[in-house]
This record gives structure tokens, C-alpha cells and sequence, in this order.
């Protein structure tokens, strides 16, 4: 079987969210924001990263991939949605727009937006675990342990989620006095604020087919500098862009006072670096290009992030 295409796996995907959704207990309003704030347009790479890295590890002895990794994809980009709107809550980020539409808070209110987010991260867990009880997600015949590889990949993604990542990097990027920050602080706060969920997605994904300590090693580090391009990017965009094509506030981190890598090297320069974190991330797909089986997708998708408009 093929790769899919990132469209092709967005549209399978998509079905597979409705679908989880439908499922939700309806709990007025939450239900409705919870479903506001992930049916709005985004682009589904974390979930995407998950198949990528399933697909890496398992194509030459599995030919349904897509099967086994819907509940870790869902479980994700429940927890990138979460992420999102706590950040632009009023004690966060302060935005108003997301995916061109009202935030979360703007719409339904501050409290039941926290409340969406909580909702989310629970949920998240539970749906990673729940494949454990489903006889469909647990049947791969190459993978020796089923549910042994779907804990081990749900762990990896909820360690990356919080304060040994995600919630970590937040936490530096809110501090009020960032004078003293140098470029490696920067650094630091964006591999965990940002690569650490698309790290968790790649490696949940290799993981679920008991993926090498080897390759495990070389796709962080590939996850890593994706993550750091997709976080300068999107300080680029920030700047450059315009609300429509961006899905959201334009100069929100000056005007919230906001740390980006432009502040320390300039735009020009900001692109140059990213062309650098493109080759190490390029490298280490080198090193495990005879262990998987889909290394020319790995370089095409850091070539699109290099180059994403939005
Ligand atoms: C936005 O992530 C948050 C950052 C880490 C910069 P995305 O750009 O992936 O947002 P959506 O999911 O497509 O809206
Ligand atoms: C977001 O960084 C990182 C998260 C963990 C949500 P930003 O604050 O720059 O993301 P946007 O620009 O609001 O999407
Ligand atoms: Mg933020
Ligand atoms: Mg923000
Ligand atoms: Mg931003």
C-alpha cells in the first residue's frame, strides 16, 4: 500500500473525528464548544505525524496502518485543540481569532472555554486507551504485543504533553520578564512548547509498530527540528501574513509581548537558520533511510513546512 497523501489521510481522518464526536455525551454547552473548538479547519498535521511514523515502521508487513493508529490520531489533536484554546485564552495569549473563526473564549465565555480544553485532555486519554477494548485496532498480526505497543505510544504522547513538554514550554513562554532570555532559552521553550507534541505524534505512531530504539532516536531528532521550523514559521507568519490567509490575529506576539526568533536575528536570517534545521532534521531521516520505507515523504514534509503560507 501507499503512503496517503496528507489529503488523503485528511479526509479519512475528518470522518474519523465526526464519527468519535457523534459519540460525545451532549452536555449543554460544553458539548458544543468542545465541537466548535476542533471541527474549525486545522490541518490535522499532528495526527497526520502519527500515521507517518506508523507507516515508517510497519508498511512492509502491514498493509492497513491507517486501522490501528485512529484512536492515538484522535488523541492528539484533541490535545493540540486543548492547547490551542487555553493559549489564546485572556491569561494566556489574548487572541480573538483561530482557524478564521472566533476563539473559544470569545464565543462561549472564559470559564467554558478552560473547561473545553480540560474536557479535551481527558478525553484525549481516554480514546488512546479505549483501543485497548477494540478488537479491530488490537489485531495487527506483525506487532508482537497489541496493547503493550498502544500503552507504551498513548505514554510517549501524554509525557510529551505536559509538564516534560507542552505545558513546560507554556510555562516559559508566559513568564512576564523575558529580558534575560537568551537565543538557547528560546530554543529550549519552543522544543517543548511546540516539537514536543509533534514529537509525541511521530513517535506514538513507531512506537504502536515496536519501532528500534534506532529509529526511535533518529525521528525525535527529526521531530525536534521540525518543530522548531514550524515555530519560527509560524513567528514568521506572524508577521508577514495577513489575517485572512492566516486563520488568525496578525502582530499577536508584539503586541502581547511575545519572544520570537526574528527578535534575535532578524527575518532574513530567521529563514536562513530554518534552512540549517532543515538539514538536521534531513540528516537524521539519512541515517534510518534503509529502515523505513517512506524516507522521500520525511524530506517533502519538511520542504512544506519550510515553505507553509499558513
Ligand atoms: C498552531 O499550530 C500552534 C503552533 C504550535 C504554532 P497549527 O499551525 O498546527 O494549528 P492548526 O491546527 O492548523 O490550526
Ligand atoms: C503556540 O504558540 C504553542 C502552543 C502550545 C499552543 P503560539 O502562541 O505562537 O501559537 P499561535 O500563534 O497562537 O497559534
Ligand atoms: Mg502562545
Ligand atoms: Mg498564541
Ligand atoms: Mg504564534
Amino acid at each position: 500500500m501507499n503512503n496517503l497523501t496528507i489529503g488523503e489521510f485528511k479526509n479519512i481522518f475528518e470522518n474519523y473525528l465526526q464519527k468519535y464526536l457523534s459519540s460525545l455525551q451532549e452536555f449543554y454547552p460544553l458539548t458544543d464548544s468542545f465541537k466548535y473548538s476542533i471541527l474549525n479547519g486545522g490541518k490535522r498535521i499532528r495526527p497526520y505525524l502519527v500515521y507517518l511514523g506508523a507507516f515508517a515502521v510497519a508498511n512492509k508487513n502491514c498493509d492497513n496502518v491507517i486501522n490501528y493508529i485512529k484512536e492515538l490520531s484522535i488523541g492528539i489533536e484533541l490535545i493540540h485543540s486543548y492547547s490551542l484554546v487555553h493559549d489564546d485564552l485572556p491569561c494566556m495569549d489574548n487572541d480573538t481569532l483561530r482557524r478564521g473563526k472566533p476563539t473559544t473564549h470569545v464565543k462561549y465565555g472564559a470559564g467554558m472555554a478552560t473547561l473545553t480544553g480540560d474536557a479535551m485532555l481527558n478525553a484525549a486519554s481516554e480514546i488512546m486507551l479505549s483501543a485497548i477494548d477494540n478488537e479491530e485496532s488490537m489485531k495487527c498480526s506483525y506487532v508482537k504485543d497489541n496493547v503493550l505497543a498502544q500503552v507504551n505510544a498513548t505514554r510517549y504522547i501524554l509525557n510529551n504533553s505536559g509538564i516534560n513538554g507542552m505545558v513546560g514550554g507554556q510555562c516559559i513562554d508566559l513568564k512576564e520578564d523575558k529580558s534575560s532570555y537568551s537565543m538557547q532559552d528560546y530554543i529550549k521553550m519552543n522544543l517543548l512548547k511546540t516539537s514536543a507534541l509533534i514529537k509525541g505524534a511521530l513517535i506514538a505512531g513507531a512506537k504502536r509498530f515496536e519501532a528500534s530504539s534506532f529509529v526511535i532516536k533518529n525521528l525525535e531528532i527529526y521531530a525536534d527540528n521540525l518543530g522548531l521550523i514550524f515555530q519560527i514559521v509560524d513567528d514568521i507568519l506572524d508577521v508577514t501574513s495577513t489575517e485572512a490567509v492566516l486563520g488568525k490575529s496578525i502582530h499577536s506576539d508584539k503586541d502581547h509581548n511575545k519572544i520570537t526568533y526574528i527578535d534575535y536575528v532578524g527575518l532574513e536570517q530567521s529563514k536562513i537558520d530554518c534552512i540549517e534545521y532543515a538539514s538536521k532534521a534531513k540528516d537524521a531521516i539519512k541515517q534510518i533511510e534503509k529502515n523505513i520505507s517512506n524516507s522521500e515523504v520525511f524530506y517533502k514534509l519538511i520542504d512544506d513546512m519550510l515553505n507553509r503560507k499558513y
